[in-house]
């Protein structure tokens, strides 16, 4: 499976790939916001910074809903860097534009997917990733299924018919999620920089950790 850190921060970014385990990057509109970055020309070469600093792919979402726009800023977005993939949204003219985007041989990211028919029409359009939104899903009242049991549904059904759409479970918020993902089978999961580091730690490594260190300096 392969781990892509969630967030648009420079200094977090640069820590996970240190850590060696996490290949790529996702952002959104929040996540870029919440660094301070406005305007076209400065996100765009924010996009580009972030390139610079991972080997792996990077998910940059379009904001734009209509078709012809969609397009536009795409095809804006993928020429900054070949690591680049699309982001678009699960919406009428989305779906259009990842057919249209999967002709051309650039990646896309179908985003805010919150159910199974969702990432089948995405995957039928032809789009690279899939993102299934798994803690915004287990929030919602509303929903019938749980994220582990919208995600292995997906996965059953993309196998069924073998898709090359890779599922990349979004909006993790614990570990658990994360190995259940695994159990799945699913492609990537994106976490945030605290959640990725936090997989490392156990407090029976510290302690464990600790009672060598203090035995080896009593020998
Ligand atoms: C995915 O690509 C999104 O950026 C993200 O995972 C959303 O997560 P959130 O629900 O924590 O905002």
């Amino acid at each position: 499976m392969i781990f892509f850190i969630d967030s648009a921060n420079l200094d977090e970014i640069k820590k996970a790939t240190d850590l060696g385990f996490v290949n790529g990057v996702t952002t959104n509109p929040s996540l870029i916001a919440k660094e301070h970055v406005s305007g076209k020309n400065s996100i765009l070469d924010h996009y580009k910074k972030i390139c610079e600093l991972v080997n792996g792919e990077v998910s940059a979402e379009a904001i734009s809903t209509k078709l012809k726009d969609i397009i536009e800023e795409g095809h804006q977005l993928a020429e900054i860097d070949n690591k680049i993939v699309v982001k678009i949204p699960i919406i009428e003219d989305g779906l259009k534009a990842i057919k249209y985007f999967s002709k051309k041989k650039i990646k896309t990211n179908c985003t805010l997917i919150f159910s199974t028919a969702q990432a089948l029409l995405a995957a039928k359009s032809g789009a690279t990733y899939v993102s299934p939104f798994m803690g915004r899903i287990d929030d919602y009242n509303n929903t019938p299924l749980s994220s582990m049991e919208i995600v292995s549904d997906i996965k059953t059904i993309f196998q069924n018919y073998h898709y090359s759409t890779k599922i990349l479970a979004a909006s993790i918020r614990s570990p658990k999620h994360i190995i259940e993902c695994a159990k799945i089978g699913t492609d990537v999961v994106t976490a945030s920089f605290t959640l990725l580091n936090s997989l490392i730690k156990h407090p029976l490594t510290d302690s464990g950790l600790k009672k060598f260190i203090d035995d080896y300096k009593n020998t």
